[in-house]
């Protein structure tokens, strides 16, 4: 399975890092070329020999411990992975790789790394529950960091709780559950509309929508990470991008729409989950509206639909619809399908807690030209887009899939 990947492996001081040895012996006999870096903690609980002889490579732990003069380590270890694992991944490793901190062989590795990265955090319940464990884990995932969630179990100190180390086998699958997701979009080129569009009304005021852009950017992120090129148009959002995308920020549907068409012909998959307004003002008023009388009525007109547009000058793109729904969802999503030659619409019921607007996550349904085709629980919005880039990757690369 992991034939010919090159894995960091990163182990930090904590009790789990015996664990740490199994997991680098799994790696190793699947096939991946593992490469160790302990920390000087780690070393208290076991030797660098060991993971030396289960890994058939020299173990780094110093930066300044420089074997080849040719290479600078950090750099050279960290342009040549494929992706990095850190197990166990202490409090003070995540924080130190949250604040962005180089002061030791791993720390600094990371920071020149652009692989990826795993994580699997062991560590004390209460420790793990911390604030600033909390947020330094939400930022490292907002960062596109992926992660394996410790256990819940007898703890070595003692507390039966939540922080054991996931077990190696595990993060092994995990780790092979990566590589095999990884490669299954490379050489597609994805656009993914995220955010609101702007409606200007004067200068300073506009209608808007409460999309935060979440949905689409974890859409983004998963693309990228299944191995696609990415084009984001992004509106009025609340959060950032994530990096490693061509990214267009427009303000209006009109925008949106010049800019999507603009990259239509050379997209293989376009998923169009932004909340586009239906109607805009007739005219925008060049200077502040004044507030002359006791009701002001605005004349609004319909904006182009831009996914309809794209349905009927769909070549070989496999296009993908969002829809917004309150009632009757699988009636409006079909109708949606079919109207806008879509092959897929992932239907959200905004009205339900959890789903929809704003939040983290997302409750949804995506509807193929058969009807139903997954239903997914509440689920954080980075495992909806994940699930949804499965079906997509699969569905695009059967033959004939983007030519529907
Ligand atoms: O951004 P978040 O806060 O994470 O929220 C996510 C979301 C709720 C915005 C997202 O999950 C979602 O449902 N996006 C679509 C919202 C929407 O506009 O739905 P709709 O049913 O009105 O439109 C259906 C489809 O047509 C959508 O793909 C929309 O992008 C598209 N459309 C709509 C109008 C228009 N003028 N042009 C369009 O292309």
């Amino acid at each position: 399975m992991l034939r010919g990947k090159s894995i960091i492996l990163g182990i930090t001081g904590g009790i789990a890092a015996y664990k740490g040895a199994a997991l680098c012996s799994k790696l190793t006999q699947a096939g991946a070329s593992v490469k160790v870096i302990m920390t000087e903690s780690a070393t208290k609980f076991i030797t660098p020999l060991t993971l030396q002889t289960l890994s058939r490579n020299p173990v780094y732990t110093d930066t300044f411990d420089e074997r080849d003069p040719s290479v600078v380590s950090h750099i050279d270890l960290a342009d040549h992975a494929d992706l990095i694992v850190i197990a166990p991944a202490t409090a003070n490793a995540i924080a130190k790789l949250a604040g962005g901190h180089a002061d030791d062989m791993l720390s600094t590795t990371l920071i020149a790394a652009t692989c990826p990265i795993l994580i699997a955090p062991a560590m004390n319940v209460h420790m793990y529950e911390h604030p600033a464990v909390v947020s330094n884990l939400e930022l490292l995932a907002s960062r596109g960091v992926m992660f394996v969630e410790p256990g819940t179990g007898q703890l070595a100190c003692g507390y039966v709780a939540k922080g054991r180390l996931a077990e190696p086998e595990e993060i092994a699958a995990a780790v092979e559950a990566w590589f095999a997701r990884s490669g299954r979009l490379r050489g597609k080129r994805v656009l993914v509309t995220a955010g609101g569009t702007m409606e200007r009304l004067d200068p300073v005021r506009y209608l808007t929508n409460d999309s935060s852009g979440k949905m689409g950017f974890a859409i983004a992120e998963a693309a990228l990470l299944m191995g696609a090129e990415v084009t984001l148009v992004a509106g009025r959002t609340a959060v950032s991008p994530p990096p490693g995308v061509q990214l267009v920020r427009v303000e209006s549907a009109q925008q949106m729409l010049e800019a999507v068409t603009g990259f239509y012909d050379e997209m293989d998959i376009v998923i169009k989950s932004a909340a586009v307004a239906d109607y805009r003002a007739v005219n925008i008023s060049g200077q502040k509206l004044k507030k002359n009388g006791e009701r002001l009525v605005l004349e609004l007109e319909r904006t182009t639909d831009i996914l309809e547009t794209l349905g009927k000058r769909k070549k070989n793109q496999f296009l993908v619809g969002f829809a917004a729904e309150t009632e009757q969802i699988g009636h409006y999503a079909m109708d949606k399908l079919r109207r806008k030659h879509c092959d897929l619409i992932v239907a959200n019921d905004v009205s339900l807690a959890g789903a929809g607007f704003n939040g983290d996550t997302n409750i949804v349904q995506v509807f193929g030209e058969e009807g139903l085709v997954e239903t997914m629980p509440l689920l954080s919005k980075r495992e909806v887009a994940s699930r949804l880039l499965d079906i997509i990757a699969e569905r695009a690369a059967l033959p004939g899939g983007s030519e529907k």
